[in-house]
Protein backbone atom coordinates (compact mmCIF):
# COMPACT_ATOMS: atom_id res chain seq x y z
CA UNK A 1 0.00 0.00 0.00
CA UNK A 2 1.10 3.56 -0.77
CA UNK A 3 1.92 5.76 2.03
CA UNK A 4 2.00 8.92 -0.15
CA UNK A 5 -0.69 11.95 0.40
CA UNK A 6 -4.65 12.00 -1.82
CA UNK A 7 -4.15 13.24 -5.35
CA UNK A 8 -3.36 17.02 -5.62
CA UNK A 9 -5.59 17.66 -8.14
CA UNK A 10 -4.32 21.15 -8.65
CA UNK A 11 -0.93 19.63 -9.85
CA UNK A 12 -1.96 17.21 -11.65
CA UNK A 13 -4.22 19.70 -14.49
CA UNK A 14 -0.93 22.10 -14.42
CA UNK A 15 0.52 18.64 -16.18
CA UNK A 16 -2.65 19.11 -19.19
CA UNK A 17 -2.45 21.67 -21.65
CA UNK A 18 -5.81 20.84 -22.65
CA UNK A 19 -7.62 22.35 -19.52
CA UNK A 20 -5.86 25.81 -20.78
CA UNK A 21 -7.11 25.24 -24.23
CA UNK A 22 -10.13 28.18 -25.71
CA UNK A 23 -11.45 25.37 -26.90
CA UNK A 24 -12.13 24.24 -23.55
CA UNK A 25 -13.29 27.45 -22.07
CA UNK A 26 -16.77 26.83 -19.63
CA UNK A 27 -16.62 23.04 -20.09
CA UNK A 28 -16.01 19.95 -18.37
CA UNK A 29 -14.87 17.11 -20.00
CA UNK A 30 -16.78 13.50 -19.50
CA UNK A 31 -16.09 11.63 -22.55
CA UNK A 32 -12.52 10.40 -21.43
CA UNK A 33 -13.36 6.59 -21.99
CA UNK A 34 -13.39 7.47 -25.65
CA UNK A 35 -9.96 9.11 -25.03
CA UNK A 36 -8.46 11.23 -22.78
CA UNK A 37 -6.71 14.32 -22.83
CA UNK A 38 -2.69 14.27 -23.49
CA UNK A 39 -0.18 15.02 -20.91
CA UNK A 40 2.29 17.47 -21.41
CA UNK A 41 5.04 15.20 -21.63
CA UNK A 42 3.58 13.44 -24.36
CA UNK A 43 3.03 16.77 -25.90
CA UNK A 44 6.72 18.03 -25.59
CA UNK A 45 7.88 14.56 -26.54
CA UNK A 46 5.98 14.33 -29.82
CA UNK A 47 6.86 17.76 -30.98
CA UNK A 48 11.13 17.22 -29.67
CA UNK A 49 10.71 13.77 -31.97
CA UNK A 50 9.42 15.48 -34.52
CA UNK A 51 11.45 18.77 -34.67
CA UNK A 52 14.62 16.57 -33.82
CA UNK A 53 14.47 12.51 -34.70
CA UNK A 54 12.16 12.81 -37.74
CA UNK A 55 14.28 10.11 -39.93
CA UNK A 56 13.71 6.22 -40.80
CA UNK A 57 15.15 5.15 -37.19
CA UNK A 58 18.40 2.47 -36.49
CA UNK A 59 20.84 3.99 -39.05
CA UNK A 60 24.31 4.96 -37.65
CA UNK A 61 23.82 8.39 -38.03
CA UNK A 62 23.11 10.75 -35.23
CA UNK A 63 18.88 11.61 -35.76
CA UNK A 64 19.01 8.09 -36.40
CA UNK A 65 20.12 6.46 -33.74
CA UNK A 66 18.50 8.83 -31.52
CA UNK A 67 15.07 7.92 -33.00
CA UNK A 68 15.90 4.29 -33.01
CA UNK A 69 16.99 4.69 -28.91
CA UNK A 70 13.57 6.58 -28.10
CA UNK A 71 11.69 3.70 -29.98
CA UNK A 72 13.27 1.25 -27.52
CA UNK A 73 13.32 3.09 -24.57
CA UNK A 74 9.44 3.02 -25.10
CA UNK A 75 9.34 -0.89 -25.23
CA UNK A 76 11.54 -0.94 -21.92
CA UNK A 77 9.63 1.30 -20.29
CA UNK A 78 6.53 -0.07 -20.93
CA UNK A 79 7.65 -3.52 -19.93
CA UNK A 80 9.08 -2.09 -16.64
CA UNK A 81 5.62 -0.66 -15.94
CA UNK A 82 3.94 -3.67 -16.72
CA UNK A 83 5.92 -5.89 -14.93
CA UNK A 84 7.06 -7.93 -18.29
CA UNK A 85 9.87 -8.22 -20.33
CA UNK A 86 10.98 -5.92 -22.81
CA UNK A 87 10.60 -8.70 -25.52
CA UNK A 88 6.96 -9.43 -24.67
CA UNK A 89 5.80 -5.60 -25.31
CA UNK A 90 4.05 -5.30 -29.14
CA UNK A 91 3.17 -1.57 -30.12
CA UNK A 92 0.59 -1.46 -33.15
CA UNK A 93 -1.73 1.07 -34.74
CA UNK A 94 -4.17 0.43 -32.27
CA UNK A 95 -6.32 -2.09 -30.33
CA UNK A 96 -8.50 -3.65 -32.72
CA UNK A 97 -5.31 -3.87 -35.19
CA UNK A 98 -3.66 -5.70 -32.55
CA UNK A 99 -6.66 -8.00 -31.85
CA UNK A 100 -7.09 -8.66 -35.49
CA UNK A 101 -3.79 -9.74 -35.81
CA UNK A 102 -3.50 -12.20 -33.10
CA UNK A 103 -6.75 -13.78 -34.57
CA UNK A 104 -4.98 -14.38 -37.38
CA UNK A 105 -2.35 -16.09 -35.28
CA UNK A 106 -4.48 -17.77 -33.33
CA UNK A 107 -6.34 -18.80 -36.54
CA UNK A 108 -3.21 -21.01 -37.61
CA UNK A 109 -2.52 -21.85 -33.95
CA UNK A 110 -6.38 -23.72 -33.15
CA UNK A 111 -7.48 -26.46 -34.96
CA UNK A 112 -11.39 -27.34 -35.30
CA UNK A 113 -11.75 -29.17 -32.40
CA UNK A 114 -10.80 -26.73 -29.90
CA UNK A 115 -13.26 -24.82 -28.14
CA UNK A 116 -12.88 -20.79 -27.77
CA UNK A 117 -14.71 -18.65 -25.42
CA UNK A 118 -15.75 -15.16 -25.81
CA UNK A 119 -18.11 -12.97 -23.47
CA UNK A 120 -20.74 -10.64 -24.87
CA UNK A 121 -19.39 -7.62 -21.91
CA UNK A 122 -16.71 -6.87 -24.48
CA UNK A 123 -16.13 -3.85 -26.75
CA UNK A 124 -16.39 -5.21 -30.28
CA UNK A 125 -12.27 -4.98 -30.50
CA UNK A 126 -11.57 -7.70 -28.59
CA UNK A 127 -14.17 -10.14 -29.70
CA UNK A 128 -15.61 -9.58 -33.13
CA UNK A 129 -11.83 -11.14 -34.68
CA UNK A 130 -11.81 -14.06 -32.63
CA UNK A 131 -15.14 -14.92 -33.19
CA UNK A 132 -14.95 -14.28 -36.85
CA UNK A 133 -11.82 -17.02 -36.79
CA UNK A 134 -13.25 -19.32 -34.88
CA UNK A 135 -16.30 -19.32 -37.04
CA UNK A 136 -13.69 -19.53 -40.03
CA UNK A 137 -12.32 -22.78 -38.30
CA UNK A 138 -15.49 -24.42 -37.47
CA UNK A 139 -14.13 -24.22 -34.19
CA UNK A 140 -16.88 -24.45 -30.76
CA UNK A 141 -17.61 -21.04 -29.92
CA UNK A 142 -19.33 -20.40 -26.84
CA UNK A 143 -20.26 -16.88 -25.30
CA UNK A 144 -20.15 -15.98 -21.81
CA UNK A 145 -23.29 -13.70 -21.08
CA UNK A 146 -23.62 -10.90 -18.54
CA UNK A 147 -26.39 -10.73 -16.53
CA UNK A 148 -29.17 -9.18 -18.27
CA UNK A 149 -30.39 -6.92 -15.39
CA UNK A 150 -26.44 -5.81 -13.73
CA UNK A 151 -24.38 -6.29 -16.98
CA UNK A 152 -21.80 -7.86 -14.78
CA UNK A 153 -20.12 -11.41 -15.72
CA UNK A 154 -20.24 -14.07 -13.17
CA UNK A 155 -16.73 -16.67 -12.61
CA UNK A 156 -19.32 -19.52 -12.16
CA UNK A 157 -20.88 -18.98 -15.61
CA UNK A 158 -17.09 -19.13 -16.93
CA UNK A 159 -16.63 -22.68 -14.75
CA UNK A 160 -19.56 -24.00 -16.36
CA UNK A 161 -18.02 -23.32 -19.89
CA UNK A 162 -14.38 -24.48 -19.75
CA UNK A 163 -13.57 -27.99 -20.41
CA UNK A 164 -10.43 -29.59 -21.43
CA UNK A 165 -10.91 -28.73 -24.82
CA UNK A 166 -10.90 -24.96 -24.32
CA UNK A 167 -7.86 -23.04 -25.65
CA UNK A 168 -9.06 -19.46 -25.78
CA UNK A 169 -10.84 -17.04 -23.19
CA UNK A 170 -11.29 -13.60 -24.66
CA UNK A 171 -12.68 -11.19 -21.31
CA UNK A 172 -12.34 -7.44 -20.73
CA UNK A 173 -10.46 -6.21 -17.60
CA UNK A 174 -13.16 -4.01 -17.10
CA UNK A 175 -16.46 -3.03 -19.39
CA UNK A 176 -16.02 0.18 -21.45
CA UNK A 177 -20.19 0.67 -20.55
CA UNK A 178 -20.52 -1.25 -16.87
CA UNK A 179 -17.42 -0.26 -15.51
CA UNK A 180 -16.46 -2.95 -13.83
CA UNK A 181 -13.12 -4.48 -13.26
CA UNK A 182 -13.68 -8.43 -13.75
CA UNK A 183 -11.15 -11.12 -12.02
CA UNK A 184 -8.79 -11.30 -14.13
CA UNK A 185 -6.46 -13.51 -11.90
CA UNK A 186 -8.98 -15.63 -11.01
CA UNK A 187 -10.45 -16.22 -14.88
CA UNK A 188 -6.67 -16.94 -15.50
CA UNK A 189 -6.18 -19.41 -13.00
CA UNK A 190 -9.37 -21.11 -14.13
CA UNK A 191 -8.61 -20.80 -17.90
CA UNK A 192 -5.16 -21.93 -17.41
CA UNK A 193 -6.09 -25.08 -15.75
CA UNK A 194 -7.53 -26.53 -18.38
CA UNK A 195 -4.86 -25.60 -21.05
CA UNK A 196 -6.72 -22.46 -22.24
CA UNK A 197 -4.86 -19.56 -22.76
CA UNK A 198 -6.77 -15.85 -21.54
CA UNK A 199 -6.50 -12.41 -23.78
CA UNK A 200 -7.66 -9.30 -21.50
CA UNK A 201 -8.80 -6.61 -23.39
CA UNK A 202 -7.27 -3.53 -20.50
CA UNK A 203 -8.25 -0.45 -22.49
CA UNK A 204 -11.06 0.62 -19.97
CA UNK A 205 -8.56 -0.30 -16.88
CA UNK A 206 -5.52 1.26 -17.39
CA UNK A 207 -6.38 4.98 -17.53
CA UNK A 208 -7.63 4.05 -13.91
CA UNK A 209 -4.41 2.24 -13.03
CA UNK A 210 -1.60 1.00 -14.29
CA UNK A 211 -1.51 -2.94 -13.67
CA UNK A 212 1.13 -5.74 -12.94
CA UNK A 213 0.25 -7.84 -15.60
CA UNK A 214 2.69 -10.95 -14.65
CA UNK A 215 0.51 -11.35 -11.31
CA UNK A 216 -2.55 -11.01 -13.48
CA UNK A 217 -1.53 -13.76 -15.36
CA UNK A 218 -2.95 -13.18 -18.79
CA UNK A 219 -1.59 -14.61 -21.53
CA UNK A 220 -2.08 -11.80 -23.52
CA UNK A 221 -2.90 -8.02 -22.53
CA UNK A 222 -4.11 -5.33 -25.28
CA UNK A 223 -4.92 -1.52 -24.16
CA UNK A 224 -4.77 1.85 -25.82
CA UNK A 225 -2.19 4.75 -25.21
CA UNK A 226 -4.23 7.62 -26.20
CA UNK A 227 -6.77 6.83 -23.62
CA UNK A 228 -3.98 6.83 -20.87
CA UNK A 229 -2.44 10.70 -21.78
CA UNK A 230 -0.42 9.66 -24.55
CA UNK A 231 -0.36 8.53 -27.91
CA UNK A 232 -2.60 6.99 -30.57
CA UNK A 233 -0.84 3.80 -30.48
CA UNK A 234 -2.32 0.01 -29.56
CA UNK A 235 0.10 -1.76 -26.46
CA UNK A 236 -0.31 -5.27 -26.44
CA UNK A 237 1.75 -7.82 -24.15
CA UNK A 238 2.26 -11.28 -25.23
CA UNK A 239 3.88 -13.55 -22.70
CA UNK A 240 6.99 -14.89 -23.90
CA UNK A 241 6.00 -18.79 -24.40
CA UNK A 242 2.23 -18.13 -26.54
CA UNK A 243 4.50 -15.47 -28.89
CA UNK A 244 7.18 -18.31 -29.35
CA UNK A 245 3.96 -20.23 -29.92
CA UNK A 246 1.95 -18.29 -31.91
CA UNK A 247 3.12 -18.40 -36.26
CA UNK A 248 4.86 -15.04 -36.88
CA UNK A 249 2.33 -12.31 -38.30
CA UNK A 250 5.32 -10.44 -39.79
CA UNK A 251 8.15 -10.21 -42.48
CA UNK A 252 9.92 -14.19 -42.80
CA UNK A 253 13.22 -12.32 -41.93
CA UNK A 254 11.76 -10.12 -39.15
CA UNK A 255 10.75 -14.04 -37.63
CA UNK A 256 13.37 -14.27 -34.19
CA UNK A 257 12.41 -10.05 -33.89
CA UNK A 258 10.18 -11.13 -30.81
CA UNK A 259 8.31 -7.34 -30.96
CA UNK A 260 7.76 -7.73 -35.08
CA UNK A 261 6.33 -11.22 -35.27
CA UNK A 262 2.95 -9.68 -34.22
CA UNK A 263 2.84 -6.33 -35.96
CA UNK A 264 3.30 -6.67 -39.63
CA UNK A 265 2.56 -2.72 -39.55
CA UNK A 266 5.28 -0.57 -40.18
CA UNK A 267 5.33 0.82 -37.15
CA UNK A 268 4.50 4.52 -36.43
CA UNK A 269 8.17 6.29 -35.06
CA UNK A 270 6.96 8.89 -33.44
CA UNK A 271 4.56 7.50 -31.72
CA UNK A 272 6.37 4.87 -30.29
CA UNK A 273 9.81 6.96 -29.64
CA UNK A 274 7.05 9.10 -27.44
CA UNK A 275 4.81 5.98 -25.88
CA UNK A 276 7.17 6.26 -23.36
CA UNK A 277 6.53 10.03 -21.90
CA UNK A 278 3.50 9.36 -19.63
CA UNK A 279 5.52 7.42 -17.88
CA UNK A 280 7.91 10.47 -17.27
CA UNK A 281 4.22 11.94 -16.08
CA UNK A 282 3.70 9.51 -13.53
CA UNK A 283 7.39 9.44 -11.77
CA UNK A 284 6.71 13.51 -11.60
CA UNK A 285 3.28 12.97 -9.87
CA UNK A 286 5.18 9.93 -7.66
CA UNK A 287 7.64 12.25 -6.82
CA UNK A 288 5.08 15.54 -6.10
CA UNK A 289 3.43 13.34 -3.57
CA UNK A 290 6.62 12.13 -1.86
CA UNK A 291 7.56 9.20 -3.74
CA UNK A 292 11.19 8.12 -3.65
CA UNK A 293 13.20 9.25 -7.09
CA UNK A 294 14.43 5.43 -6.31
CA UNK A 295 11.45 3.80 -6.49
CA UNK A 296 11.21 1.87 -9.48
CA UNK A 297 8.91 2.38 -12.15
CA UNK A 298 6.68 -0.32 -11.34
CA UNK A 299 6.32 0.61 -8.13
CA UNK A 300 6.02 3.89 -9.35
CA UNK A 301 2.79 2.56 -11.36
CA UNK A 302 1.65 0.66 -8.25
CA UNK A 303 1.80 3.86 -6.11
CA UNK A 304 0.30 6.38 -8.26
CA UNK A 305 -2.79 4.04 -9.77
CA UNK A 306 -3.73 4.01 -5.88
CA UNK A 307 -3.64 7.51 -5.78
CA UNK A 308 -5.76 7.75 -9.36
CA UNK A 309 -8.37 5.07 -8.03
CA UNK A 310 -8.42 6.65 -4.46
CA UNK A 311 -9.75 10.19 -5.66
CA UNK A 312 -11.84 8.72 -8.60
CA UNK A 313 -13.63 6.51 -6.06
CA UNK A 314 -14.66 9.79 -4.37
CA UNK A 315 -16.02 11.10 -7.33
CA UNK A 316 -17.21 8.06 -8.88
CA UNK A 317 -19.84 7.60 -5.35
CA UNK A 318 -21.39 10.76 -5.77
CA UNK A 319 -22.00 10.27 -9.28
CA UNK A 320 -23.49 6.79 -8.81
CA UNK A 321 -25.68 7.92 -5.89
CA UNK A 322 -26.96 10.58 -8.17
CA UNK A 323 -28.14 8.62 -11.03
CA UNK A 324 -29.29 5.58 -9.20
CA UNK A 325 -31.33 7.62 -7.25
CA UNK A 326 -32.59 8.83 -10.29
CA UNK A 327 -35.59 6.82 -11.75
CA UNK A 328 -35.79 8.30 -14.90
CA UNK A 329 -32.03 7.11 -15.80
CA UNK A 330 -31.56 3.33 -16.01
CA UNK A 331 -27.88 3.29 -14.65
CA UNK A 332 -26.17 0.28 -16.58
CA UNK A 333 -23.68 -1.95 -14.13
CA UNK A 334 -23.71 -1.82 -10.39
CA UNK A 335 -24.44 1.35 -8.36
CA UNK A 336 -21.42 0.53 -5.85
CA UNK A 337 -17.59 0.47 -5.91
CA UNK A 338 -16.67 -2.72 -5.31
CA UNK A 339 -19.03 -6.40 -6.34
CA UNK A 340 -17.39 -9.58 -7.06
CA UNK A 341 -13.86 -8.74 -5.57
CA UNK A 342 -14.13 -6.10 -8.33
CA UNK A 343 -13.76 -2.95 -8.68
CA UNK A 344 -15.91 -0.03 -10.53
CA UNK A 345 -13.92 2.22 -12.91
CA UNK A 346 -15.40 5.71 -13.46
CA UNK A 347 -17.41 4.93 -16.42
CA UNK A 348 -20.75 5.72 -15.63
CA UNK A 349 -23.60 4.35 -18.62
CA UNK A 350 -27.03 5.25 -18.35
CA UNK A 351 -30.31 5.14 -20.60
CA UNK A 352 -32.96 7.09 -20.04
CA UNK A 353 -36.39 6.55 -19.99
CA UNK A 354 -38.08 10.13 -20.40
CA UNK A 355 -35.90 11.34 -22.89
CA UNK A 356 -33.66 9.95 -26.18
CA UNK A 357 -30.03 9.44 -25.29
CA UNK A 358 -29.20 11.83 -28.18
CA UNK A 359 -30.94 14.69 -26.55
CA UNK A 360 -29.73 14.36 -23.16
CA UNK A 361 -25.99 14.27 -24.74
CA UNK A 362 -26.78 17.85 -26.77
CA UNK A 363 -28.87 19.23 -23.48
CA UNK A 364 -25.77 18.00 -21.27
CA UNK A 365 -23.21 19.70 -24.16
CA UNK A 366 -25.99 22.79 -23.94
CA UNK A 367 -24.92 23.12 -20.17
CA UNK A 368 -21.21 22.49 -20.82
CA UNK A 369 -20.67 18.91 -19.95
CA UNK A 370 -18.81 17.26 -22.92
CA UNK A 371 -19.83 13.65 -23.92
CA UNK A 372 -21.75 11.08 -25.66
CA UNK A 373 -24.57 8.82 -26.59
CA UNK A 374 -23.82 5.73 -28.73
CA UNK A 375 -23.33 2.23 -27.99
CA UNK A 376 -19.70 2.73 -27.79
CA UNK A 377 -18.97 -0.73 -29.99
CA UNK A 378 -20.07 -2.65 -26.70
CA UNK A 379 -23.23 -3.34 -29.00
CA UNK A 380 -23.73 -6.95 -27.35
CA UNK A 381 -22.93 -5.59 -24.10
CA UNK A 382 -26.38 -2.76 -24.22
CA UNK A 383 -28.00 -5.68 -26.31
CA UNK A 384 -27.78 -8.54 -23.15
CA UNK A 385 -29.05 -5.88 -20.88
CA UNK A 386 -32.29 -5.36 -23.22
CA UNK A 387 -31.24 -1.64 -24.01
CA UNK A 388 -31.20 -0.81 -28.25
CA UNK A 389 -27.91 -0.28 -29.16
CA UNK A 390 -29.42 1.88 -32.07
CA UNK A 391 -30.30 3.71 -29.76
CA UNK A 392 -27.43 3.97 -27.30
CA UNK A 393 -26.71 5.06 -24.04
CA UNK A 394 -25.23 8.21 -22.51
CA UNK A 395 -22.11 7.91 -21.14
CA UNK A 396 -19.86 10.15 -18.72
CA UNK A 397 -16.30 8.75 -18.14
CA UNK A 398 -13.97 10.49 -15.80
CA UNK A 399 -10.71 10.15 -14.84
CA UNK A 400 -8.33 11.37 -12.08
CA UNK A 401 -7.72 15.02 -13.52
CA UNK A 402 -11.50 15.19 -13.17
CA UNK A 403 -12.13 17.73 -9.95
CA UNK A 404 -15.32 16.99 -7.24
CA UNK A 405 -16.59 21.01 -9.05
CA UNK A 406 -17.09 18.77 -12.41
CA UNK A 407 -19.32 16.12 -11.17
CA UNK A 408 -21.20 18.27 -8.83
CA UNK A 409 -21.89 20.29 -12.60
CA UNK A 410 -22.77 17.02 -13.95
CA UNK A 411 -24.99 16.19 -11.38
CA UNK A 412 -26.78 18.95 -11.10
CA UNK A 413 -26.90 19.34 -15.16
CA UNK A 414 -28.55 15.94 -15.31
CA UNK A 415 -30.70 17.09 -12.71
CA UNK A 416 -31.75 19.97 -14.52
CA UNK A 417 -32.40 18.07 -17.90
CA UNK A 418 -34.23 14.82 -16.36
CA UNK A 419 -35.47 15.55 -13.23
C1 LIG B 1 -12.78 -1.41 -24.07
C2 LIG B 1 -12.22 -1.12 -25.42
N1 LIG B 1 -11.55 -2.08 -26.06
C3 LIG B 1 -11.01 -1.88 -27.27
C4 LIG B 1 -11.12 -0.67 -27.89
C5 LIG B 1 -10.51 -0.49 -29.25
O1 LIG B 1 -9.37 0.30 -29.12
P1 LIG B 1 -8.74 1.01 -30.38
O2 LIG B 1 -9.52 2.26 -30.61
O3 LIG B 1 -7.31 1.29 -29.97
O4 LIG B 1 -8.82 0.09 -31.53
C6 LIG B 1 -11.81 0.38 -27.27
C7 LIG B 1 -11.97 1.67 -27.95
O5 LIG B 1 -12.78 2.49 -27.61
C8 LIG B 1 -12.37 0.14 -26.00
O6 LIG B 1 -13.06 1.09 -25.33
Amino acid sequence: MTSLPSLDVEFVRTQFPAFGSPENDGTCFFDNAAGSYACRQTIDALTDFYTHTKVQPYSPFGPSERAGELMDRSRERWAEALGVDTDEVVFGPSTSMNTYVLAQAFGQWLSADDEVIVTNQDHEANTGSTRRMAERLGCPMHEWRTNPDTGLLDVADLEALLNERTRLVTVPHASNIVGQENEIARICELAHAVGARVIVDGVSFVPHGIPDVAALGADVYLFSLYKVYSVHQGVMVVRRELLNELPNQGHFFNDSVPHARLNPAGPDHAQVGCAAAVLDYVETLHRHHGGDPADSLRRACADVSELWQAHEDALTVSLLDAVAGNDRLRLLGPAVLDVNDGHRCPTVAVSPTSIEPEALQDALIARGVQTTANHFYGWRCLDGMGVDPERGALRLSFVHYTTEAEVDRVIQALDEIVG
